[in-house]
């Protein structure tokens, strides 16, 4: 079935056309067209996202890609024809800049008379791996799975028994991870957004060169807090100023990753300990997903824990970590077939 997608959770107005085949058990999605209009430069002067510029500027982009992706007049009319199911992104998100895809969404369902489903976001990165340059995914050799999401407003640990079963097993008791990558980037006074920023010049610095703290790595439970680490980053500035910025990203860097690396895996060990699956199968995947999983250094650290393991590792290809809308469809295709609907208005009842 080919379904139209549109993402406007954040800060990226994206846009994708998907053929989904394979049905529940081995989905499989070819990419036809993917639009992805960044609003980096709208929102860097205020070194983060601004609710409502974001929505001004997805109204703007909103027609643009949608021209791009349909034409107009007949053309527009004969690409309507192969559509089977329109999907928008309903949260988690800023509400304002969630209403706008929401309200082209209807409008689209409207004139042309096609079904609009609601796709929760952090289902999109969750599932975002099985968009795979590969083709079809086998689910027998993924699960039981632990996942881990990380992006700039989430930061959550996850076991999955299938691919539509999970349960939560911790999450950030602050700020998300990537928050913190932002955060620590604004400290050094580095563009936004930071993540990119920190990884970039973490690579020339020494990683060991500072001891952060690795909070709550020692803690039995699954959760997370970065907000202490990125108040440490600004104080060891402050008594440190003249300080190399390249050491203190590849150092904070360091810290952050260590301990979802540890938490990750610790995870893996107990979750098979305990019987993965149902039948007691032991764990058999890690996924990684989310905007801060397009971090090389992350994916090496992880992907090596991993591989020592003799686990199977599965991240989104590059273009498909951080929002964009292809995720939004992929996720749409697999709520569509087990009948699940999100609620058609901004963050209504969601949850991970
Ligand atoms: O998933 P995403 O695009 O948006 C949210 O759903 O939040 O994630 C954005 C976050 C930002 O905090 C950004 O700085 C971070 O992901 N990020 C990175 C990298 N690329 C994006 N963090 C670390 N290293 C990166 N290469
Ligand atoms: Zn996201």
């Amino acid at each position: 079935m080919r379904i139209i997608s549109i993402e406007t959770s954040c800060d990226e107005t994206s846009l994708a056309l998907l053929e989904c085949s394979g049905g529940f058990r081995a989905p499989k999605f070819k990419i036809l067209k993917h639009l992805v209009a960044s609003q980096i430069k709208v929102h860097e002067p205020f070194g983060g996202v601004v609710p409502n510029l974001a929505k001004r500027e997805h109204l703007k982009n909103l027609p643009v890609l949608y021209k791009k992706i349909f034409g107009i007049g007949p053309e527009e009319k004969r690409n309507w024809k192969k559509i089977d199911l329109i999907a928008v992104t309903v949260g988690p998100g800023l509400e304002p800049a969630l209403w706008a895809g929401i309200e082209f969404a209807k409008k689209l369902s409207k004139t042309w008379g096609k079904p609009l489903i609601g796709s929760n976001h952090m289902e999109g990165h969750l599932w975002s791996f099985l968009i795979s340059p590969k083709g079809k995914i086998d689910q027998k050799k993924i699960f039981p799975a632990v996942a881990l999401l990380v992006s700039g407003g989430h930061t959550i640990l996850l076991e999955l028994k299938e691919l539509t079963k999970w349960k939560r097993l911790g999450e950030t008791r602050d700020d998300a991870v990537g928050e913190a990558f932002d955060k620590v980037a604004r400290i050094l006074r580095l563009p936004y957004p930071g993540g990119p920023q920190i990884e970039k010049l973490a690579r020339v610095g020494d990683e060991n060169s500072i001891e952060f703290p690795r909070p709550m790595i020692h803690d039995k439970n699954y959760d997370f807090s970065y907000s202490g680490l990125k108040t440490s980053v600004l104080y060891y500035l402050r008594d440190n100023p003249t300080a190399k910025p390249e050491n203190i990203a590849a150092s904070f860097q360091n810290s952050a990753t260590d301990v979802l690396v540890l938490k990750t895996m610790r995870a893996a060990k107990e979750f098979s300990a305990k019987g993965g699956s149902a039948s007691g199968g032991k764990v058999k995947s890690i996924i990684l997903a989310g905007g801060v999983a397009a971090n090389k250094y992350l994916r090496k650290k992880l992907g090596g824990a991993v591989k020592k393991n003799k686990l199977a590792f599965f991240v989104p290809p590059f273009e498909f970590n951080t929002d964009n809308a292809a995720m939004i469809g992929a996720s749409a295709y697999i709520n569509y077939l087990r009948k699940k609907k999100y609620p058609l208005r901004a963050n209504g009842g969601l949850r991970i």
